[in-house]
């Protein structure tokens, strides 16, 4: 199977969103959009208005990254605002007492991927007992709240414990990596076994989006 590239608007130019937006139309294969509350994470991005506005152009699927407490409020607002992917913290719904199988579930119910998503500092066995009940695991390479951090070595080998468990059970779960990703270490996270990449620095770093979505292809062995 191909790899998905999934720029994180988070680092575009959000005078110019409907260019950017267009651009991945025809570049990339999602666009993830980083949704923070200044509680889960130190920090505050876009929801719902965002969202909502990005599916009127996007033709390509949203993937909605929750970075927020008490996910299970609103996921189905996410998804009737266009999202096709929604993915939340095991962090946030253990906090909340929300068993996430029935989280992930409730996604899928209402016409959207399912994704669970946890911080570098959760051990990768505490998803273990999530992979049937999810459509993908986004693995945290740096921690969440802010683009523009250094990638954490130790999640390639993070990656590979959890791609080995997911074959290991004949599944189908796939893998998604978000932080810090770029030229430098995409084809290691590529043969590790990751299927999604997040990148915003290193797409929106440079002018040329294009070219440097390019790049990271190029990087990966595509
Ligand atoms: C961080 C976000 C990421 C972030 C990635 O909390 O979840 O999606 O925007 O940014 P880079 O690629 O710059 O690390
Ligand atoms: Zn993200």
């Amino acid at each position: 199977m191909q790899f998905q590239l999934a720029p994180s608007i988070l680092s575009a130019d959000f005078l110019r969103l409907g260019e950017e937006i267009s651009l991945l139309n025809s570049h990339a294969q999602l666009v993830h959009i980083d949704v923070m509350d200044g509680s889960f994470v130190p920090n505050i991005s876009m929801g719902i208005v965002v969202t909502e506005a990005v599916s009127r152009i996007a033709t390509i699927p949203l993937d909605v990254h929750l970075m927020v407490v008490n996910p299970q409020k609103w996921v189905d607002r996410f998804i009737s605002a266009g999202a096709g992917r929604v993915s939340f913290h095991l962090e946030a719904a253990v906090q909340a007492g929300v068993d996430p199988v029935q989280l992930l579930s409730a996604i899928r119910s209402a016409g959207a991927l399912a994704g669970l998503a946890f911080n570098p500092d959760v051990p990768v066995r505490d998803v273990f007992p999530y992979l049937e009940a999810a459509d993908f695991i986004l693995v945290m390479s740096v921690f969440a709240g802010f683009s523009g951090q250094k990638f954490i070595p130790e999640s390639l080998e993070r990656i590979s414990e959890l791609k080995t468990e997911i074959d290991r059970r004949g599944l189908s779960c796939a893998i998604e990596v978000d932080g810090g990703v770029g030229p430098g270490n995409i084809a290691a996270l590529r043969n590790a076994g990751v299927d999604t990449f997040v990148a915003a620095n290193a797409i929106y770093s440079h002018p040329d989006r294009a070219a440097a979505i390019a790049a990271l292809r190029a990087a990966a062995g595509e």
